[in-house]
């Protein structure tokens, strides 16, 4: 039975249920299906969503928009520069102002306490679109490529090769949550954050997944059905990233590493990638490669969390 997430704020895969993943993933395939054979659907006519953004975007801010106009409604850009929010007004009053004018927001910021907070206080949906700590959206949306290409997601191997960071975490909760095998490799000093692996086991209990944390990129990949990599350093840390170079310079997806994989491994990346430091051009031009498939697949995902929550 369809579960009625009207109302719903997406912050974390791990707030939400397998039921609700698979309805997001189901809805996604019927959302798409539409969109390829041109058939019109307003099920957001009248409805007006606030992307707020701290930080930069080509994917989130262009799909989240097109989304919304797709689906009847009207997406409003809202550059933290701008609003009154970078001169002092609390997260608690712009959310309760933006839930006066709006039907839903979307933010990307650093701080996830923040978007926590600003869901608090607003009354209507709150959706993260990126974090430090967390990039839901997009993991929803590997998550239905990883299912459109393979078509299933329980018991596959999924290895993260970089950094531990809001990609490796969302992957971790997205793949405890359905039953997948994630295994992620960071160079020490680079691990994921102790308490998002700790929950993320604890979803795995309940679905069969496991959660490995490993230093070595070769022993890493071997069986993996998809290799996953993401920057090296993450919007906010840009002035680590020389230094970054150095400590990351074993973990590149390179072809030489894909030789350790399973001959139909899919190398995903979430986008932007930086050629030639964690990925390079012939794996991420390669026949292995669906990073565009995966970035096409935001909008799918998106027009589907929004049509269910907004
Ligand atoms: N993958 C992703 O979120 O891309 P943008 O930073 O361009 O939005
Ligand atoms: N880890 C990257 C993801 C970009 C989509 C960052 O936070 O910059």
């Amino acid at each position: 039975m369809a579960v009625d997430m009207k109302g719903y704020d997406v912050i974390s895969i791990h707030d939400l249920s397998r039921e609700e993943v698979e309805q997001i993933l189901d809805t996604t395939h019927i959302l798409k299906m539409k969109q390829k054979l041109a058939e019109i659907y307003h099920p957001l006519k009248g409805k007006t969503l606030g992307m707020i953004f701290q930080k930069s975007s080509t994917r989130t801010r262009v799909s989240f928009e097109v989304g919304m106009y797709q689906l009847g409604g009207y997406a409003l850009f809202l550059s933290a520069n701008d609003l009154q929010l970078n001169r002092g007004e609390t997260i608690a009053d712009t959310a309760r102002n933006l839930s006066r004018y709006l039907d839903g927001i979307m933010i990307r910021t650093y701080s996830h306490q923040d978007v926590v907070d600003l869901a608090e206080y607003s009354s209507i949906p709150v959706i993260n679109g990126l974090t430090d700590l967390l990039h839901p959206c997009q993991v929803l949306s590997d998550l239905f490529s990883i299912r459109e290409k393979k078509q299933q997601l329980d018991g596959l191997k999924l290895t993260y090769i970089g950094d531990g960071n809001n990609m490796a975490h969302s992957l971790m909760f997205g793949g405890a949550k359905m039953g997948m095998h994630v295994v992620i490799c960071s160079p020490s000093g680079f691990e994921p954050d102790p308490e998002i692996t700790r929950l993320s086991r604890l979803d795995a209990t309940k679905t069969g997944a496991t959660i490995t944390i490993n230093d070595d990129p070769i022993d890493a990949v071997k069986n993996a059905d998809v290799i996953y990599t993401d920057v090296w350093a993450s919007m906010g840390q840009e002035e680590e990233h020389e230094e970054r170079l150095k400590s990351f310079s074993d973990y590149q997806v390179n072809s030489s590493l894909l030789e350790n994989a399973r001959e139909d491994v899919m190398v995903m990346h979430c986008l932007p990638a930086h050629r030639g430091e964690e990925i390079t051009d012939e794996v991420i031009d390669g026949p292995h490669s669906i990073v565009f498939d995966q970035a096409e697949n935001r909008l799918h995902v998106q027009k589907a969390i929004m049509a269910l929550v907004m």
